[in-house]
């Protein structure tokens, strides 16, 4: 190995060193302070819908104890959090009247983080639609993202952040939430499913439009799940499969946002199994291409598709089965979005491992698993930085072991290990090593 290959990577002294949350995963408390229902209280209701009939009920109580655990991002060295807020807090039914306790909580968690000098960065939407909303058609129905629009402005005026995010991973919605039926709200339906994908990307534009016009100056974008896609083998037919797969995972949503149209090849596909195209009316492309200040990249796995357009597996998978533990691919994702997208500063808002951790009985949570993965990937992207990719940041996934969707508490994702019968809080040997690369901005 020459000397450049065993000197460590090292970040450069601006780079943002930060952890994610979610709303829904973590804080519990889903009937206090006039909160209302969302889709995941109505989907953790119906059993066989989430491993052990678990629910965000309690989570991980941060609702109560938050400033426990701004101590905790405060203790790491932490310079920017991203957590996402509740809809249903803020307007328990999804219009109207702002909720002055919702509001509160997190005008709390801002002020908390501000005397520790971490900067937020806030999620609008993490999942929770308020129910009632839902009742009305959710995602399938336009008026969902006017009124996403009209919450959105509600949390720009009352909460004194720079950084935004509009709509957390909207092809996780659509595949899980519409196609798939494993996340709320539990539909099998492809035509379904992709009207909701255009009204997901509406209220992303409606919402940005707003704080634009509103509060010049702040910062907002999309947070996208980019699913770097290959032919799993030399084949002609693998290559275009994994084209196909590409405009699904990745230009569907990349490609209205920064270019202002649907990629062609994928559009086609959707129409040939629903009624997509109608809804796109006139104006609506210009809306969901308004400019794009930060757009927040999210990234856990490759997929590699076979010449019948069949996943398949070729390294190793984690605990979550299908994450496929391939760090090169945020490498190339990072290049890939800088070469066809240019110009747009990215920051990994969220990338991780679940893994099977416990408290040892000297009360330390040995995860070298979790260790390795994130260096590698930690690696990934000091390379992609190297060749020009520009990444201002990166937010490990997640500050707290937490409410892992359908799989409940089963996956710990973590760097900080939650006992969730005395909700104690401890340290993972990740967080120590992660506090150490944050301190340093060097990875060794
Ligand atoms: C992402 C979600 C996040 C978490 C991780 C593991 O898709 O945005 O809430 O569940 O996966």
């Amino acid at each position: 190995m020459d000397e450049a290959m065993n000197s460590p990577a090292r970040f450069p002294a601006d780079f943002v060193w930060g952890a994610s949350t979610a709303a829904y995963q973590i804080e519990g408390a889903t009937t206090e302070d006039g909160r209302g229902p969302s889709v995941w209280d109505t989907f953790c209701a119906v059993p066989g819908n989430v491993r052990d009939g678990d629910s965000g009920e309690h989570a991980a109580d941060h609702y109560h104890r938050y400033n426990e655990d701004l101590d905790l991002i405060a203790d790491l060295g932490l310079g920017s959090y991203r957590f996402s807020i509740a809809w249903p807090r803020i307007q328990p039914t999804g219009s109207g009247k702002p909720n002055q306790k919702g509001l509160d909580f997190y005008r709390r968690l801002v002020d908390g983080l501000a005397e520790r000098d971490v900067r937020p960065m806030a999620t609008l939407f993490h999942w929770d639609l308020p129910q009632e909303l839902q009742d009305r058609g959710g995602w399938e129905n336009r008026d969902t993202a006017e009124r996403f629009a009209e919450y959105a402005e509600i949390c720009f005026d009352a909460l004194e952040i720079r950084d935004w995010l509009t709509i957390n991973e909207p092809k996780t919605v659509v595949d899980c939430g519409y196609r798939f039926g494993s996340h709320a709200p539990g539909f099998k339906d492809d035509a379904r499913a992709f009207v909701a994908c255009h009204h997901l990307l509406l209220a992303h534009g409606l919402a940005s439009r707003v704080l634009h016009e509103r509060h010049p100056g702040r910062r907002i974008g999309p947070a996208l799940n980019l699913h770097p896609t290959y032919a799993a083998d030399d084949t002609p037919e693998a290559r275009e499969a994994a084209h196909h797969q590409d405009g699904l995972e990745n230009r569907l949503y990349l490609d209205p946002v920064f270019k202002g149209r649907y990629p062609e090849d994928t559009l086609r596909w959707i129409s040939e199994r629903g009624p997509m195209a109608d809804h796109i009316l006139d104006g609506d492309l210009g809306v969901i291409s308004e400019p794009v200040d930060v757009l927040g990249v999210q990234y856990y796995t490759p997929v590699f598709v076979d010449g019948k357009g069949e996943r398949v597996f070729l390294h190793e998978r984690a605990q979550a089965e299908w994450l496929e533990i391939y760090p090169e691919g945020l490498h190339d994702i990072l290049v890939r979005v800088q070469r066809d997208y240019p110009g747009v500063p990215m920051v990994i808002t969220e990338n991780g491992l679940a893994t099977v951790d416990g408290v040892d009985a000297d009360g330390r949570v040995r995860d070298e698993r979790r260790i390795a993965y994130l260096r590698d990937h930690l690696n990934a992207v000091h390379r992609a930085m190297e060749a020009g990719a520009r990444v201002e940041g990166y937010h490990v996934w997640s500050l707290l072991d937490n409410f892992e969707w359908a799989e409940g508490y089963s996956q710990r994702f973590g760097i900080v290990h939650v006992d969730y019968t005395t909700q104690q809080r401890t340290p993972k040997d990740s967080a120590f090593w992660y506090r150490d690369v944050v301190k340093s901005g060097e990875l060794r």
